[in-house]
């Protein structure tokens, strides 16, 4: 069998609709159903090669070499599906502004499970790939697809995965990342999540918002309503944040600049501007916000915050193959 390099780009998401909690820890079956954007300037590059001479996977992020475990561990998954034993080259890197702290999971397997199932000689449609995306990391499942997705939680490996969400707007939607921390994330979205199903009295009252807010921000797209739509998004992660508060023990990803940057927003919306805020597990926050308003955004959040800490996104491409 030969077996040749292949180069995959996936770029980034962010939810709307968040997802937080796995009904199964180990197939990364969420709670709930999520809606996510995609970003164009946020991405990463991944090349597979499996060569039968190699004795273990190696994996390079950035040019520098990495523990390969996690990258092993989904390699299994398309080593098993392709029928083949040989370990790969990855090499990976992440086109994240210099140091912007926000690297992401989702583009790294979604890049991944493009780029090692082309080079295992699978060939998956756009829907098996996002299962296989959602096996590394969950949000990864969304980043299979361009502009606005919507993960369909399901019950098990099949029902699970990612789709565009049909629904025209006419909004030339930005998303404004407000970097307010580099330092590593405090507790990761995989133990963050776990602690809050295990522990948060909201728990199920979570849940069943989070399918009213998906009903209605998918309202709110169908009548073109930006303002609905965006807050329902800054409610939606505020509930995902409250959670965290409620967990035992409590926790949570907010850092004093994080509020800054959210009172800057809100001061913002009292002046009758259309932005709204959203944050992940992590103490960036991010403006949901349309191209008109962003030089009125950034005037004011630059009374804060420097121009390298504000990164200006627009709605990203789905995952594709790279020539190499
Ligand atoms: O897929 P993970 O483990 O990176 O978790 C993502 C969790 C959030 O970013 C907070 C929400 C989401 O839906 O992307």
């Amino acid at each position: 069998m030969n077996f040749a390099k292949v180069s995959a780009r996936a770029h980034t998401n962010i939810a709307l609709i968040k997802y937080w909690g796995k009904k199964d820890d180990a197939l990364i079956i969420p709670q709930n159903n999520s809606l996510s954007l995609t970003l164009d300037h946020f991405y990463t590059d991944t090349s597979v090669l499996f060569d039968p001479d190699l004795t273990h996977d190696t994996f390079t992020l950035n040019n520098v070499s990495q523990d390969a475990t996690n990258v092993s561990a989904f390699l299994n998954i398309v080593r098993q599906k392709a029928g083949i034993p040989y370990f790969a080259h990855v090499n990976s890197t992440n086109h994240v502004p210099t140091t912007a702290g926000l690297a992401s999971s989702a583009s790294a397997y979604a890049a991944l499970a493009l780029a090692a199932s082309h080079a295992a000689n699978l060939s998956l449609n756009k829907t098996e790939l996002s299962r296989l995306a959602r096996r590394g990391s969950g949000s990864a499942c969304r980043s299979i697809f361009g502009g606005f997705v919507e993960w369909f939680a399901g019950t098990d490996d099949q029902s699970s995965y990612a789709a565009p969400v049909p629904i025209n707007v006419d909004w030339d939607i930005c998303m404004i990342a407000i970097v307010v921390d580099k330092r590593h994330k405090k507790i990761s979205s995989r133990a963050g999540m776990q602690r809050v199903v295990a522990t948060s009295p909201y728990y199920s009252a979570w849940i069943k918002q989070s399918y009213a807010d998906l009903d209605a921000i998918k309202a709110a797209m169908n009548a073109n309503d930006f303002a609905t739509f965006g807050q329902i998004a800054q409610e939606n992660a505020l509930k995902m944040h409250a959670l965290n508060l409620s967990a035992h023990p409590a926790f949570s990803y907010f850092e004093p600049e994080s509020i800054v940057a959210m009172n800057l927003v809100e001061e913002l919306q009292q002046q009758n501007i259309a932005c709204y805020y959203t944050m992940d597990a992590g103490a960036n926050v991010k403006v949901i916000c349309q191209q008109q308003d962003v030089a009125k955004i950034l005037a004011h959040l630059s009374q804060h915050f420097t121009a390298d800490q504000l990164l200006v996104a627009k709605s990203g491409p789905a995952a594709h193959l790279l020539s190499n």
